[in-house]
């Protein structure tokens, strides 16, 4: 399955993806990285990675419509099947989300439907859950919301600030986003209304869980 992964940061997400993408076997590959940035650190990555990539700023169009037809002309010109956000920091609005229902996923660092939108992290600590995590889901209109792929939990340990807590929500997210990728790329994943069935691998054995080791 080919991807568009669409960035506007540092881009530790799209290294998963790109990691995964290199592993034998693994049922997908990076067509094109898209960044709105031309600051976003993730374009050394996909460059060292020998990826294509293109800068699409949002400053350069009149309108958010102009701005999505554009990213729409380029996903669709290489092909891409799958579009990923990583990190990406501007809110698609219903030309976009609906052009590629259910072929454009997210992932947000909670377990959802806990603290969309930002700073999530930050609310986690402040709202003092003792489990947090981050989510993989198919997106939405509404920001953060949608089918949900895969999760992880992550607990929040006592003396945890947000550097803390952020790292270990990442650590969860490297290993969700690759997984939800591959369930999508091997046709297991279905959206039954507004939750998602996934079919288990020929031979059984499934892994639901990534925060399990
Ligand atoms: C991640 O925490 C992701 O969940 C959120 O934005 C951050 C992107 O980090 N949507 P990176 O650019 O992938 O390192």
């Amino acid at each position: 399955m080919r991807l568009a992964v669409l960035i506007s940061g540092r881009g530790t997400n799209l290294q998963a993806l790109i990691d995964a993408c290199a592993q034998p076997g693994f049922p997908a590959s990076i067509a094109l990285v898209v960044s709105n940035r031309s600051d976003a650190p993730g374009l050394a990555r996909a460059r060292a990675a020998g990826l294509a990539s293109r800068l699409i700023s949002h400053r350069q169009h009149a309108s958010r419509e102009s701005f999505e037809r554009a990213l729409d002309e380029a996903v669709r010109a290489v092909g891409a099947e799958l579009v990923c956000l990583a990190g990406f920091m501007r809110v698609l609005g219903p030309w976009f989300v609906g052009h590629w229902r259910d072929r454009l996923i997210n992932i947000h660092p909670s377990l959802l439907p806990a603290f969309p939108g930002l700073e999530a992290q930050a609310r986690a600590l402040a709202a003092g859950v003792r489990l947090t995590g981050c989510t993989v889901h198919f997106v939405r209109e509404a920001v953060d919301d949608g089918p949900i792929i895969v999760q992880a939990a992550v607990p929040v340990l006592p003396g945890d600030d947000t550097q803390s807590l952020t790292a270990r929500i990442l650590d969860a997210e490297h290993r969700c986003y690759p997984l939800a990728v591959r369930l999508i790329a091997e046709g297991r994943v279905r959206v039954e209304g507004e939750r998602t069935v996934i079919e288990a691998a020929p031979g059984g054995g499934m892994l639901m869980n990534p925060s399990l080791p």
